[in-house]
């Protein structure tokens, strides 16, 4: 009977299909993440490794696990894994797309609302005893209403937040590797090359996968060119934006607001230089996290897993 590991602890109602046909195991705990270590001794001898966007899969981690013949990631990005190492020994990689479209494209907008009308600042501001008397220009943040937006990566998730725009009457830029014409016609987004985008927007929001290309891609020279009354929005990963540099670009003044829900190093430590800004409004990676499209997600990794096991295709191959 093929071995299925599972790195976290996940509802039952998802794994109990999948053990009247495979020997299934999983980890104890929902909250507390496994550690490198842990997963490879407790995952030796699986042909299946469900993983968490946290799991760091390497091509170290891949070659001791020899039976493997599928890793199915809880996530739509995959920079956690080597792809490559996997190709290379035959084992295919899944991941859930589609089912999270529309919840990520939501919570994006929520942040990108959230940082520009400052409201988890100024909650705390009433929390604290600090909302003493309404002040004309007290709390004031920028308007989203007819400003321009810029998407960085403009797949999926980007279309959907460029839709939702359109109905806060913005004005949508798009950088992207492919043009996307369809979508110009349909929708009117216009497509701008990066600096440009940088130059224009009130809002810039990155939503490219991480890779060896965009690991850093928003850096101190891209900051510079942003405007200084200009908010930046990453709800993809945290290596795009260097941390230092967005860090410098908010206390100088070069660029007005970020909102974050992904980090360099998740969770994010307490005493990161970021979480100290009142213009930085913080999320723990939340993008996909309604209830409902966590389960689809884990639905799409299970049905996944037992087409590998069972000699099938799986419907979301990367490699
Ligand atoms: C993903 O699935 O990659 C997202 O980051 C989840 O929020």
């Amino acid at each position: 009977m093929d071995n299925i590991y599972i790195t976290r602890k996940l509802p039952e109602e998802i794994v109990e299909p999948l053990r009247a046909k495979f020997d299934v195991h999983m980890w104890h705990s929902e909250s507390i993440a496994m550690t490198y270590e842990e997963i490879k001794i407790n995952a030796k001898g699986a042909h299946a490794l469900w993983t968490m966007l946290s799991d760091n899969i390497d091509r170290a981690l891949i070659e001791s696990l020899s039976n493997l013949k599928v890793i199915s990631n809880f996530a739509v990005g995959y920079n956690n894994i080597d792809v490559e190492a996997a190709k290379e020994h035959g084992i295919i990689v899944t991941n859930t797309p589609g089912v999270l479209t529309e919840t990520t494209a939501d919570l994006t907008f929520a942040l990108l609302l959230a940082t520009a009308r400052r409201i988890t600042e100024v909650e705390q501001e009433i929390r604290s005893g600090n909302w003493t008397s309404w002040s004309p220009m007290q709390y004031t943040g920028m308007d989203i209403f007819g400003a321009t937006l810029g998407i960085v990566g403009m797949g999926r998730i980007g279309e959907a937040v460029a839709r939702r725009a359109k109905g806060f009457d913005m004005n949508v830029l798009y950088h992207n590797r492919s043009r996307k014409l369809e979508a110009e016609e349909t929708y009117g987004f216009t497509y701008a090359e990066l600096d440009d985008l940088l130059k224009q927007s009130d809002f810039v929001i990155l939503l490219t996968p991480l890779t060896p290309e965009t690991k850093g891609l928003i850096s101190e020279r891209e900051l510079n060119l942003m405007k200084n009354t200009a908010t930046i929005i990453n709800v993809a990963r945290g290596g795009i934006v260097d941390e230092q540099a967005l860090f410098n670009a908010l206390t100088s003044k070069k660029i007005w607001a970020a909102g974050l829900d992904v980090f360099e190093q998740e969770p994010v430590p307490l005493d990161h230089p970021l979480l100290t800004l009142p213009n930085v409004t913080v999320l723990p990676h939340i993008g996909s996290a309604s209830i409902r499209t966590r389960q689809a997600m884990m639905e799409l990794n299970a049905k996944d897993i037992e087409a590998v096991l069972e000699n099938r295709e799986p419907q979301n191959r990367i490699v």
